[in-house]
């Protein structure tokens, strides 16, 4: 959650565009397990199947990387979420 507090929330929590063009919110944990309009970002123990982690590995597409601008997740920022989704996307 600090990570994604830290680049994501900016945008991504009630009333930010990113929350208002597509559903994504990382304010809560349900939230971010609820994903977008579209469907679920989290697939838990499975990072590599997780659109969260390939949006912000820079895995995808750069019209689709988050977050949107320069800014990036550092390698650090980026083996915490892999980690956390292999370790089952637990509220913890
Ligand atoms: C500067 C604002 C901003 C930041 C910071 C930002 N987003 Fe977004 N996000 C947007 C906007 C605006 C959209 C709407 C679609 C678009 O413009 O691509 C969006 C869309 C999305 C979507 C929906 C998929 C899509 O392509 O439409 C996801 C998922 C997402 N963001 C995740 C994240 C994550 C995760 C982070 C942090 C690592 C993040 N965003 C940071 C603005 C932002």
């Amino acid at each position: 959650m600090p990570v994604l507090d830290l680049h994501c929330k900016e945008c991504h929590k009630a009333g930010g565009t990113g929350t208002e063009k597509s559903g994504f919110s990382v304010e809560t944990y349900d939230s971010v397990m609820a994903g977008t309009t579209l469907g679920p970002m989290v697939v838990a123990g499975d990072p590599l199947s997780s659109n969260l982690y390939r949006m912000v590995a820079r895995e995808v597409d750069k019209s689709i990387r988050m977050p949107h601008g320069e800014s990036t997740l550092s390698i650090e920022e980026r083996a915490v979420i892999k980690t956390w989704i292999a370790e089952g996307a637990l509220n913890n």
